[in-house]
């Protein structure tokens, strides 16, 4: 290939590539199946390793991320980045609109849009090619992330129609909730500190140096506003609709994310809608923003130092309400971590009593200033645990005493550790600790471990009291009588916890390793190893540096398989399970493949030919993987009878291939099928 025909193609193949971008993410329409997208992409980033000149800033192949920023730059905005004047009260926007009323001569027209709760951002468009993005920063200055920014698949990286030569477009970049959902399920199966808010997030990640971790994370954005000298457009509704042509992302007129008001009972109108709907958005809201629409009417009306008179933000009120504290509490996991809660006396909150809430730990305590009997205000965001946003200082009785974190564990009494750097405290008392050592067999026998039915947390409760079962490994010494004996058991469920337990033996050796709880191994990472090292004896031997060697795996993980397995307890159990004849190896399933390899599937619904289990099974050993929630990344649902409209409504919405067992089967040549 000549450097003029490398050159062409690798023009062609980024106009395509991003032309299927646009229709999977922004229109929700894709035209080609993520195969051939994958296709496209590799030609593309094999072309540009042997032709590095031509491979430009704003290729698709940059949306993967791996660039690093060491310092992000500052830089001054073109336009100021002005903030809106806000209010949570309905008759102020009354007063406003009567303001804007008076001062324009003829009847002016509304812009309601949704105030996206998330980090601005102003991006810097050339020649139709993105140039710079900049954080609003103190409005003035703010820092150049275009790195990150060209990861949020939503952000044409080139834009196509009439666009004009030198602009600037501004929006609001957010974490969709079942982005922010699945990022703190990975967190949790790896002990790690959940992040607390989807906006919070938004802006951390934002400004992470690994481009790859932003591309992976999946934030998105919506667009809010056109800036530069040559917007031909007469309203600010129509340069938005003018940005949608370019490529853009931009609220949808149909879904009332966006609507035109003549009237101040529209406005209210709109308002009362989302007030009541925001709950069911995929991404968080905190108000509303109206906005004259006219560009004309909008300079007459001009600008205060901080926000313009022609717009106004309605901002939704949190649900909150004062309580008395009762007591701090502090729970023991299965990793030694120690969590406070405040048991607070109930109180109906958004439409639930709450009796409890998460105090995270130690610096939060400190940080409200906690003292014993505080009536303390509590809030319900975005988060799913409710939260104490502050203590009612006014009711704070004179001798009230300070709460102070325990300093040894609740359980066993054990001194408390707290490493540099981390904000949580450990009992660091592993094999003595009863909630630890209870955590970790409940872990063990959970479904996407060892998946042993008919042993609830009580069950292992009384087994462990009664010197039945002091770890896992214990569980297969079980006798169908220890456990029929034990209070509120019948015959037919010691029967099947026996039989569980028993065909446990079954489980593949990557189950087996996730059960076993090493900290930091989660599904994932178990599943890495497993392929990695084949069997328990090569992971045990594997030295920190081989460790750290695997795709994926890295320090913090290799350092903790390396502290499990130098415990002579932990081996001890190892060499017991392995005698009870569970799975440490792995075996190559017949019929294995690598056919379905980058693909992710969800399996919902009554299948016919094959058990949804099998299903499941099928995708694994064909190289595909399989998870819980249809998201943005799902390559395809395999919708089966009775499958819920919810999830079907989400795959339409998000644009993901729905097919049936069949078409499964089919692809990969199946005999079933
Ligand atoms: S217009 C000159 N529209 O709210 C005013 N802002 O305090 C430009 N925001 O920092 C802002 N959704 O990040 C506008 N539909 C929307 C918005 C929106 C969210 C944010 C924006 C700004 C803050 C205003």
């Amino acid at each position: 290939m000549t450097e003029q025909e490398a050159k062409k193609r690798i023009d062609d193949l980024s106009r395509e590539i991003e032309s299927h971008n646009y229709n999977y993410y922004v229109l929700s329409q894709p035209l080609i199946d993520d195969y051939s997208f994958d296709q496209l992409l590799k030609e593309l980033e094999s072309l540009e390793a042997k032709f590095p000149q031509f491979a430009s800033d704003n290729s698709p192949t940059k949306r993967v991320g791996g660039d690093i920023t060491k310092k992000f730059t500052t830089v001054e905005h073109e336009y100021p980045m002005l903030s809106l004047s806000n209010t949570y009260s309905e008759e102020e926007i009354i007063e406003w609109e009567n303001r804007v009323q008076k001062l324009s001569p003829t009847q002016p027209e509304y812009v309601c849009e949704l105030k996206y709760d998330g980090v601005a951002i102003g991006i810097r468009y050339e020649n139709g090619a993105l140039k710079q993005a900049v954080t609003r920063g103190d409005g003035t200055k703010g820092e150049d992330v275009t790195t990150n920014v060209r990861t949020i698949k939503t952000i044409p990286l080139k834009l196509k129609g009439d666009f004009p030569e030198k602009f600037e477009i501004r929006g609001e970049i957010f974490f969709p909730l079942e982005r922010f959902k699945l990022l703190n399920e990975q967190r949790e199966e790896l002990g790690e500190e959940l992040y607390a808010n989807p906006r919070n997030t938004a802006s951390g990640t934002l400004k992470l140096q690994n481009s790859a971790i932003v591309a992976d994370r999946g934030l998105d954005c919506f667009l809010y506003g056109v800036y530069g000298e040559k917007i031909i457009a007469e309203s600010h509704s129509r340069a938005v609709e003018q940005a949608g042509e370019w490529g853009f992302k931009i609220p949808s007129y149909q879904k009332r994310m966006i609507a035109k008001c003549q009237s101040i009972d529209e406005i209210m109108e709109f308002i009362a809608h989302w007030d009541k709907e925001r709950h069911h958005l995929p991404f968080e809201i905190d108000g509303i923003v109206i906005k004259v629409d006219r560009y004309e009417t909008q300079e007459n009306l001009g600008y205060t130092a901080k926000s313009p008179r022609w717009a106004i933000a309605y901002k939704f009120k949190a649900e909150q309400v004062q309580t008395e504290l009762n007591e701090v509490t502090y729970q023991v996991g299965r990793t030694g971590a120690i969590t406070p809660v405040a048991n607070l006396a109930p109180v109906l909150l958004a439409g639930t009593t709450v009796k409890r809430a998460s105090l995270h730990n130690a610096d939060q305590i400190e940080k409200l200033d906690l003292h014993e009997g505080d009536f303390v205000y509590v809030e319900k965001g975005g988060e799913i645990i409710p939260k104490i946003v502050g203590v009612n200082l006014g009711m704070r009785k004179d001798n009230a005493v300070k709460i102070d974190f325990i300093n040894h564990c609740p359980q066993c009494n054990t001194l408390l550790l707290r490493k540099p750097g981390e904000a949580q405290h450990y009992c660091p008392n592993y094999n003595g600790c009863a909630p630890q050592i209870k955590g970790r067999i409940e872990h063990f026998i959970s479904r996407k471990a060892m998946d042993i039915d008919g042993l609830g947390p009580e069950t292992i409760d009384l087994l462990f009291k009664q010197g039945l079962v002091n770890n896992y490994a214990d569980l297969y010494e079980l006798t169908f009588h220890d456990i029929v004996e034990l209070e509120r058991m019948a015959d037919k469920s010691a029967n099947n916890a026996i039989k569980s337990i028993k065909s446990s033996k079954d489980i593949p050796f990557e189950s087996v390793l996730f059960a076993i709880g090493i900290r930091y191994v989660g599904e994932t990472v178990a599943k890495k190893l497993a392929k990695h090292f084949k069997n328990i004896e090569s992971l045990m031997n594997a030295s920190f540096e081989d460790l750290i060697n695997v795709d994926e795996i890295g320090e913090k993980i290799a350092q903790s398989i390396r502290l499990f397995f130098e415990d002579h307890e932990n081996k001890q159990l190892i060499e017991r399970l392995k005698n009870y004849g569970l799975k440490f190896e792995i075996e190559e399933a017949e019929g294995s493949s690598e056919i379905l390899s980058g693909k992710t599937f969800v399996v919902s619904g009554v299948f016919e030919k094959v058990s949804r289990k099998e299903l499941k099974e099928l995708i694994e050993i064909n190289g595909g993987k399989n998870t819980g929630s249809i998201s943005a990344k799902t390559s395809y649902l395999i919708a089966g009878e009775k499958m819920g409209p919810a999830k079907l409504a989400k795959a339409n919405d998000l644009g993901v291939k729905i097919i049936n067992e069949g078409d499964f089967l089919k692809m990969i040549n199946h005999p079933n099928a």
